[in-house]
């Protein structure tokens, strides 16, 4: 799948969203307009922005309101990122060293903020307050996942009910939002916005699903961030619970997990990720996330027989079968 045709109707709007999340409002701190311009700039898939301005062609040629939301959920997405950075003491993003390589934990948290108050100003430009709701909730899910997935590290019971309410929480609620709050915008009638709050769903679970994947058997230039980290602290993913399922006795898995993380050498952490790698555990994860997926192409069947349609289709390709 070519994410550059996916993108190609709505390039114009997509340009405009870029416009937007470049755009430091007036008398902006130097030090974080250079900070943001950066991380911008730097890349990234502009997946959640994608979904948005797709949806709302289903049902509408163009709208301002939809811009905003669209550069709310990017800018949202980023400032996630940039917390998400210091908790994983991640050292690169986008093929650059993250916020946290350079600045104080607190400086970066509080850059971090800075954004989620720039998406709530993006998001109050649609002029919704429903709208504005969705977005303030689904925040709060994402908080409340990361914190969820905080407290799960390094203990040693993991279930897939767990792992799916993290993910759900912390990825897969940012996509239904989108969809949803881009379809509400656009006009669509209720069923309609039903049908994309679950296509998001579970394009977003599949998206992290292979994110997760992606920690395995990625490249780290390729994605531009540290490969084998999830494991390294301690972090129970789809691709581990399928291992462990395999391999109920004594692994280099499960020894590792059960080492204190300070204590974890890269030689059995790399032993850990190879044991993972070479297992049938990556293709069973894979196979999981295109079932959901499929589950959500199926959702589009209902919704207005316009071309971006099958561009929605597409993206829900592209999260199964990218490589960044
Ligand atoms: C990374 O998201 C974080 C996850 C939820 C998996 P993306 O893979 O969309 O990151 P960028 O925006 O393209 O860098
Ligand atoms: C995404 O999960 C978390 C957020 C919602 C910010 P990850 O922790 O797996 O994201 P990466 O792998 O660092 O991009
Ligand atoms: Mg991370
Ligand atoms: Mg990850």
């Amino acid at each position: 799948v070519d994410i550059s045709q996916i993108l190609e109707p709505i390039r114009q709007d997509m340009a405009l969203v870029e416009a937007k999340l470049h755009q430091p409002p007036p008398r902006e701190y130097e030090l974080l307009t250079a900070a943001t311009q950066h991380l911008l700039s730097s890349g990234g898939k502009r997946i959640r922005p994608a979904l948005a301005l797709l949806t709302s062609h289903l049902y509408t040629d163009h709208s301002e309101k939809i811009i905003a939301l669209a550069a709310a959920v990017e800018m949202l997405h980023t400032a996630t990122l940039v917390h998400d950075d210091v908790i994983d003491n991640a050292f690169l993003r986008r093929g650059i060293p993250t916020l946290n390589t350079q600045w104080t934990p607190a400086a970066t948290i509080l850059a971090g903020d800075y954004l989620f108050a720039r998406a709530a100003e993006l998001a109050s430009q649609t002029n919704d307050t429903h709208v504005l709701d969705i977005f303030a909730r689904t925040l709060m899910t994402i908080c409340s996942g990361e914190l969820r997935q905080h407290f799960k590290k390094n203990q040693p019971v993991y279930t897939w009910q767990d792992y799916y309410e993290r993910i759900e929480a912390k990825t897969a609620a940012l996509f239904s939002c989108t969809a949803e709050a881009s379809g509400m915008l656009a006009g669509a009638a209720e069923n309609d916005v039903q049908a994309l709050h679950d296509y998001g769903h579970d394009l977003g679970i599949a998206f992290q699903i292979v994110d997760d994947v992606l920690d395995f058997e990625g490249n780290k230039d390729r994605l531009g961030k540290p490969v084998g980290s999830d494991l390294a602290q301690g972090l129970v993913t789809l691709p581990v619970l399928h291992y462990l399922e395999q391999h109920p006795n004594d692994n280099p898995v499960s020894e590792l997990l059960h080492q204190a993380e300070q204590q974890r050498s890269p030689q059995a952490i790399a032993q850990a990720v190879e044991a993972v790698r070479q297992s049938s555990a990556i293709q069973l994860s894979l196979a999981k996330a295109a079932d959901f997926a499929q589950h959500g192409q199926e959702k589009l069947e209902t919704l207005p027989d316009r071309p971006v349609r099958q561009m929605l289709h597409e993206l829900a390709q592209f999260a199964i079968q990218r490589q960044s």
